[in-house]
């Protein structure tokens, strides 16, 4: 058994000793560090080309398998099903470069847009680093999606080519008549049509060596869709630049050593699996674990015993699941290799912090806060800090955060407001695709608005209160209400339809649609069930609602838009407020 810990509980604190630690944190004195922190020492975390040019895929790859660690394990990959495979640095190095290879014979071009739609695995690790290596704008989906979804990326986005598999590929060609721009499609599998590009043969075919393109560092990196309250999915896109935030944070945050066998559970294709599953693990030079297939808490706590995962990042909903299954499971694996948990994506509940005290012995988990748009962990409990359960933790050094209200006035200690902060750190978004309006719109009195409300208690910590805006986070995924109503009103039965966010003790939400039926058309289970099937089809499985219920008809504007903020107070029983803007 590793040694206890003496991060034990004080009522609310989880007090720690960092000397106590089984590993010296990297970050020693938070607060000390706050005080003479400046994003240029950060740079010198990052190797830069001739001219201030930078590759972040450089960063993370290549100069581990040009230095010390090009045979150390990169990647530990298990699918899920009983095949597990590893990768070194200097393999998955060779793999980069032929997929850099088969961009050019393609001849895509610089900041071309490259589309990843795949189940996790070291194609999908090694394709997207590629793209990135070779300078276009890499995207990862998620492989949950439906054909709906997938439009509106590639659409929106213009790709120009989509790597994807023989299974997966079906739902693309749904709407592939839809996509004008997107030229290539490379297949993984032997299922590979005339017109298609094969993987396995233009791999075996292609150099392994290929030489990192230098990049301004403010050209793109990456790009991923996310959901906020109107429209649909918005393009958030990041710079290469990033990669110094991702870097610092995975050292001083998830606090990576040497010796570490790192586990994130994310996809691709949220944030999260790309920015602490690839970016900034690798580029501290850690051996990580990826895991494909689904949740299983047998499989989980397996995979943490069998690959001595000692880091482990994850979300709240599934620590809750875990929860829920009983502490008998995980009683049966040998979970000692574990030093630290983090999690990230919805509030974590005080009950999870001690839950996971109890089972891991003594390791709380230390809640993140950040969002797609950030690139990066904002605000979190850090190693050597103490935790208040329930807590966001405090901000990371360099980045000012507060409590604002509508006219950017800064609120006190205890206020509820909107939590912002000030512009200027690297990993931030550089835009949103083709929407510069949007993008605007989230700045506003010198601040960026975050769409979450919160407050600061008297010793700095940050509280999280909800959000500020209509998008609903289930199960740690962010979902915006818009897309969920325009795919329920392609419905043949659905003429309106106003959805929610609706409180579930485990999923955090739950999607609660509100619907008018078309005249013909009266509720039933099994109507509601086909209305179900139908979303979860369209855009994905954790998009569609959980509840339905049939209405007469809808609050609106006078201006027509639905109130859905009236819809969640009918609901949860809330104040109205102020409907002087209601139809009737
Ligand atoms: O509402 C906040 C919630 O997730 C939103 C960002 O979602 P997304 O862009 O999908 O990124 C999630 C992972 C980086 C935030 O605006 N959120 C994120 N972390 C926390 C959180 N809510 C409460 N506590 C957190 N630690």
């Amino acid at each position: 058994m590793a040694e206890k810990s003496t991060e034990l509980i004080h009522g609310d604190l989880v007090k720690k000793d960092p000397t106590k630690l089984r590993l010296k944190p990297n970050l020693q004195n938070y607060e000390q560090l706050r005080k003479t922190f400046k994003w240029s020492d950060a740079d010198k975390e990052v190797e830069w080309f001739p001219g201030g040019k930078l590759n972040a895929a450089y960063n993370v790859i290549d100069r581990h398998a040009k230095g010390s660690r090009k045979n150390k394990i990169a990647l530990i990959f298990d699918d899920g099903e009983g095949h597990t495979q590893k990768l070194t640095f200097q393999q998955l190095y060779e793999m980069m470069n032929r997929f850099a290879n088969v961009m050019k014979k393609l001849g895509i071009k610089r900041q071309d847009r490259v589309f990843f739609f795949l189940q996790r695995s070291p194609e999908l690790y090694a394709g997207f680093l590629a793209a990135i290596k070779y300078g276009a704008i890499a995207s990862p989906m998620f492989p949950a999606f439906g054909p709906d979804a997938i439009r509106d990326r590639l659409l929106d986005s213009g790709a120009v080519a989509l790597v994807t598999d023989s299974d997966l590929k079906k739902r693309v060609y749904e709407v592939k008549n839809l996509l004008p721009e997107l030229k290539h499609m490379i297949i993984v599998g032997k299922d590979v049509a005339a017109g298609e590009v094969s993987w396995e043969k233009e791999m075996a075919a292609a150099s392994d060596k290929f030489d990192a393109v230098p990049m301004d560092p403010e050209e793109f990196m990456y790009m991923l869709y996310t959901s906020g309250t109107t429209g649909k999915p918005k393009g958030v896109v990041h710079a290469h630049k990033g990669i110094v935030q991702a870097h610092l944070t995975t050292k001083m945050v998830l606090d990576v050593h040497e010796e570490d066998v790192y586990w994130c559970g994310a996809d691709l294709g949220w944030v999260t699996g790309v920015v602490y599953g690839v970016l900034g693990p690798w580029s501290n030079g850690t051996t990580q674990v990826g895991l494909g297939g689904r949740f299983d808490p047998d499989r989980w706590y397996k995979t943490i015993q069998d690959y001595k995962v000692s880091i482990w990042y994850t979300a709240p909903t599934a620590v809750r699941m875990l929860m829920a299954r009983g502490d008998e499971i995980p009683a049966k694996y040998n979970l000692s290799s574990l030093r630290a948990l983090y999690c990230v994506g919805e509030p974590l509940n005080p009950e999870g912090v001690k839950w996971a005290q109890e089972v891991f012995d003594n390791k709380p988990f230390h809640d993140t806060w950040w969002q797609t748009e950030t690139g990066s962990i904002l605000i979190t409990n850090f190693p050597e800090m103490d935790i208040k359960p329930g807590s966001m933790g405090k901000p990371l050094p360099g980045i000012e955060a507060a409590i604002v209200d509508e006219t950017g006035k800064v609120l006190g200690q205890g206020q509820e407001g909107n939590l912002a902060l000030r512009p200027g750190w690297p990993a931030m978004m550089r835009q949103i695709w083709k929407n510069p309006a949007k993008y605007n719109e989230c700045f506003r009195n010198g601040w960026y608005y975050t769409g979450d409300t919160a407050q600061i208690d008297k010793d700095g910590y940050f509280w999280y209160v909800g959000r500020a805006d209509d998008v609903i986070k289930t199960s740690g995924e962010r979902v915006g209400p818009f897309e969920v109503e325009s795919a329920l009103i392609e419905h043949p039965a659905v003429a309106e339809a106003g959805v929610i966010g609706k409180p579930d003790e485990l999923r955090g939400n739950i999607i609660k649609a509100f619907i008018v039926l078309t005249p013909g058309y009266s509720d039933s289970p099994q109507l509601k069930e086909d209305i179900q099937k139908f979303v979860k089809t369209k855009l994905a499985g954790h998009a569609f609602p959980r509840e339905i219920e049939i209405v007469k008809t809808l609050p609106k504007t006078r201006s027509g838009k639905i109130m859905r903020r009236l819809l969640r107070a009918r609901e949860l029983g809330l104040p109205i407020g102020d409907t002087s803007t209601l139809e009737d």
